[in-house]
């Protein structure tokens, strides 16, 4: 062990320790000093503008980089043990935005178990992994079907289910419901939280839109490679005017989380969709059914 955390490792996912990495020698840092922890069992949403970083923190997080400097502990694993990269990877499951790009068989079932099927795992535990993954990410309906007959969302959650038959202790989402429709978006939400709930998965989940980030634990905010704000969406996004000034993309979303917080709801847990929000506090804080446009 390379320090003395024995403790603290025990509760802890991931790390990251000062972390700087630049994709050239000649470019500037696109994580620039940058500290975070992630606890077992915790959902935490990271948000920021475009090319604050997020991906390349992402990527840190099963070690598809390794930081020039600082370190990256998966567990007590520092990323950069290179014998024990397949453990690492096994434990920490990517979902990346486009669906179309993670899928490589031509039936849901067949995809779900690709993974498992080039790690050699035996026949039958394949069969009840893969069953079980499909189950947990609600596609069991659709295994005989071809993926791409499937929308986006039920794409995105036949992605998810490859990655669950891996049995990982962690997921890392770098903006996986962007290309979803408002349902495939809710239904892949619901999904990662039910991991997250019900299966004990630690949710890293990077994303866009604030709405998502208010359901998450812990939020945490990045601008150029480091970290600025940090806290539960309700201490986050009750400061409006530092979320805005950030360039976030929808900053008619942390009004209405300013709103929910302003009208004493509690950060919605089930409300997912900002409709949804700004149709709550419309009724919260006049008391009558919402128009049509609200
Ligand atoms: N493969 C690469 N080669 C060179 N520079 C890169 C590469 N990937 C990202 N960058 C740069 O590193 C910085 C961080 O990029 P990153 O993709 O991590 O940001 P991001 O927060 O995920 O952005 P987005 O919201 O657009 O997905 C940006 O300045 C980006 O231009
Ligand atoms: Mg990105």
């Amino acid at each position: 062990m390379e320090r003395d955390k024995m403790n603290e490792h025990a509760q802890t996912m991931l790390e990251a320790k000062d972390v700087v990495f630049r994709y050239s020698e000649t470019g500037s840092n696109a994580i620039d000093g940058l500290s975070m922890q992630v606890k077992k069992g915790e959902y935490v949403a990271v948000l920021g503008a475009n090319g604050c970083g997020k991906s390349t923190l992402a990527k840190h997080f099963n070690a598809i980089l390794l930081p020039a400097s600082g370190t990256v502990w998966i567990e007590e694993i520092p990323t950069t043990d290179e014998d024990r990269l397949m453990e690492m990877r096994q434990k920490v499951g990517m979902v990346f935005q486009n669906p179309d790009n993670q899928i490589v068989a031509t039936v849901v079932e067949e995809d779900v178990a690709f993974a498992l099927e080039n790690l050699g795992v035996p026949r039958d535990e394949m069969r009840c992994r893969v069953d079980d993954a499909m189950q947990m990410a609600g596609i069991y309906k659709y295994r005989e079907k071809a993926p791409h007959k499937l929308s986006g969302g039920q794409k995105q959650r036949v992605a998810i289910a490859g990655v669950i038959a891996m049995r990982p202790d962690c997921l890392v989402l770098d903006e996986a419901t962007a290309m979803l429709d408002p349902i495939g978006r809710e239904k892949v939400m619901h999904t990662v939280h039910k991991l997250n709930r019900d299966y004990g998965i630690t949710v890293v989940q990077i994303t866009h839109y604030m709405e998502e980030a208010a359901t998450a634990d812990r939020v945490v905010v990045m601008s150029a490679g480091r970290i600025v704000m940090e806290g539960t969406p309700r201490q986050v996004f009750s400061q409006v005017e530092a979320v805005k000034a950030l360039h976030l993309d929808v900053p008619q979303s942390a009004e209405l989380c300013h709103a929910l917080t302003q009208a004493g709801l509690p950060m919605p847990d089930d409300v997912i969709r900002p409709e949804e929000c700004a149709a709550a506090i419309y009724k919260t804080l006049t008391g009558k059914e919402p128009p049509r446009d609200v």
